[in-house]
């Protein structure tokens, strides 16, 4: 479980988070949605400390998260980076490996578990393990992130637009293997969108933001049906993208 409460980040003149309080409950996916620039990405690099809040509190399964070494917290945290953020120097089976090597596992387990993984998300090891991320497409490079994020079965996933630079058929065929993924289920997970759709197919609960605060959190439902104001009603509407 997750929980973020009254966090504050400000960058010179910009309040970009601005007293955000959310629960991330064991097994749920909440997904943060809204506008660019309305602080979605800072929200969730704070959770990792990718970014340290000026104020507030994050907690994971009950630990504050300032009690742990940034990089051992990491370890415990898959992260599906906005662009994926690959590493353009490490072959695919590099990128998954990452967590793996850390954590020191041995070569056969690393490379099993790479190839289990490459598996699930469509990819074939003999053909893409080798390659640089350049050689992928954007889908094929969104399902390598996604992967280095699961390597090491993280029971928390922090994701940012993961099918973000896909165009719309792409990325709607990537959204349902995703919400099929077995290995998926049962984590925590929150993940960043602007896409309305997305975020009502994926969404156990929606997180709707606008200039750096909560305008709504509820159920995909909740914010069809009772929107808390006219901001949320357009927004699920679709008339803001
Ligand atoms: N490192 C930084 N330095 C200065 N300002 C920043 C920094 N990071 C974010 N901001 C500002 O904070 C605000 C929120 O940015 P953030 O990246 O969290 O938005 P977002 O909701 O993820 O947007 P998008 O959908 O475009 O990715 C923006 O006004 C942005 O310009
Ligand atoms: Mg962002």
């Amino acid at each position: 479980m997750i929980t973020a409460s009254h966090l504050v980040k400000r960058f010179d003149n910009t309040v970009a988070v601005n007293d955000v309080s959310f629960t991330v409950n064991e097994g749920e996916n909440l997904v943060l949605l809204g506008t660019s620039g309305c602080g979605k990405t800072t929200t969730l690099r704070m959770l990792n400390r990718l970014t340290e809040p000026d104020a507030g509190k994050i907690t994971i399964n009950g630990k504050d998260v300032t009690a742990l070494q940034p990089d051992i917290l990491r370890r415990g945290i898959g992260y599906v980076m906005q662009h994926n953020g690959l590493f353009p120097h490490y072959t695919v089976e590099e990128n998954i490996a990452i967590v793996p090597q850390l954590l020191q596992w041995d070569k056969k387990r690393i490379k099993e578990r790479v190839k289990e993984l490459l598996g699930k998300l469509n990819l074939s090891y003999e053909q893409h393990a080798h390659l640089f991320p350049q050689a992928l497409s954007g889908g094929q490079q969104q399902r390598v992130g996604l992967a280095r994020a699961l390597a090491a079965d993280p029971p928390v996933l922090l994701m940012d637009e993961p099918f973000g630079a896909l165009d719309p058929i792409n990325r709607q065929k990537i959204r349902k293997d995703f919400a099929e993924l077995e290995e998926l289920k049962k984590k925590t997970i929150l993940m960043v969108t602007h896409d309305v759709r997305e975020a009502f197919e994926l969404a156990d609960r929606v997180c709707l933001m606008d200039q750096g605060q909560i305008v709504q959190l509820g159920t995909p439902a909740e914010l069809r049906e009772q929107p808390a104001n006219e901001f949320v009603s357009a927004f699920v509407k679709g008339q803001y993208v």
